[in-house]
């Protein structure tokens, strides 16, 4: 495989998270050469068995990150769900503009704006700025909600046959974050087409009775989507032990599902790729297991 390979080398921030984990084994599978950032080395043992070279650093300490950035054509910019993260793309920008990187993939989101209700959508609008005004040849990647995040309601689908969110009727274009790997990959993989900007959605706009039903139909038992108001959600993520501010992104995020916001497909995806992103219904087949309470895997 790797006669075939682009001869670049890539660095994948975030690599041991779920989207930057789908393009870093993505990028291996197809024998590139990938190094992969963690700022605990053991977390990316996994990605080092399959070949990966891992480099420990923090984008929030960035005298951390030269020798990680050091002889890197192209860089997978993930900034992980966290209070700093507009900082953290400054500092990786910045990395990669000493390095002389020569294309930068940043993994952002729908709904950015720098007037967004939420900080993450804020941060993500900072950072597309950031790298539009670093010179570093880049493109952009926003994507939608993955359907993988259906896969924390497995535990009361398991349980009581439910899953309980807050969206009330709100359709959403959400994407299977494998589509999103296979994405991200081909765009580093040739190049991207320098400054756009694509916009990655599932195949279709769906609320969560219609996510429910193809859960339904895949694990062969009764699913059903069960509304409930923000402040269960709140007090449910709470009692996960997440912190007050992860919460209220979830909050604003769930909010802006419920009002429609985010109820658009793309075909950029199809465009690229020439075949129509994953379904819910190819999801949910794909997930049975897991939806089915016999393997608590995300
Ligand atoms: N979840 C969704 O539905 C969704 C949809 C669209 C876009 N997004 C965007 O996706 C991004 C999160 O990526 P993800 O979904 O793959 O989440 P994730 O699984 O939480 O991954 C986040 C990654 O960022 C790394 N990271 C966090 N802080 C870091 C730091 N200071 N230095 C180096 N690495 C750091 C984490 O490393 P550790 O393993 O060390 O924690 C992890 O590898 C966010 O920008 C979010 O807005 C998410």
């Amino acid at each position: 495989m790797s006669s075939n390979n682009s001869g670049k080398k890539f660095l994948v921030i975030g690599a041991t998270g779920i989207a930057g984990g789908e393009v870093a084994r993505g990028l291996l599978a197809r024998g590139e050469s990938v190094r992969a950032l963690a700022r605990d080395a053991e977390k990316a043992q996994p990605l080092k068995d399959l070949g990966a070279e891992v480099a420990v650093g923090d984008l929030s300490d960035p005298s951390t990150l030269g020798p990680a950035f050091d002889g890197i054509d192209s860089v997978f910019l993930v900034t992980g769900i966290v209070d700093n993260a507009a900082q953290n793309g400054a500092s990786a920008i910045d990395a990669s503009k000493i390095a002389g990187v020569s294309h930068l993939v940043r993994y952002s989101a729908i709904g950015g704006s720098l007037d967004s209700p939420v900080a993450l959508g804020r941060d993500h609008a900072q950072t597309e700025l950031d790298v539009k005004e670093s010179g570093i040849p880049y493109t952009i990647l926003r994507t939608q909600t993955y359907m993988q995040n259906l896969l924390v309601a497995a535990a009361t689908i398991a349980s009581d046959g439910a899953i309980h969110l807050p969206y009330r009727d709100g359709r959403v274009g959400m994407v299977d974050v494998r589509d999103i790997g296979i994405f991200a990959v081909e765009l580093l993989v040739r190049g991207g087409e320098i400054g756009k900007t694509y916009t990655i959605t599932g195949p279709e706009s769906i609320d969560l009775h219609q996510a429910a039903s193809a859960i339904s139909d895949a694990i062969g038992k009764d699913v059903n989507y069960v509304d409930i108001p923000p402040e269960a959600a709140q007090q449910a993520l709470l009692g996960f032990g997440l912190s007050e501010w992860l919460v209220n992104q979830y909050l604003a995020y769930f909010e802006e599902f419920a009002s429609g916001a985010a109820d658009f497909i793309s075909d950029d995806f199809e465009q690229l790729m020439g075949r129509k992103p994953l379904s819910v219904a190819e999801f949910a087949r794909d997930h049975a297991v897991a939806f089915s309470g016999e393997s608590a895997a995300v």
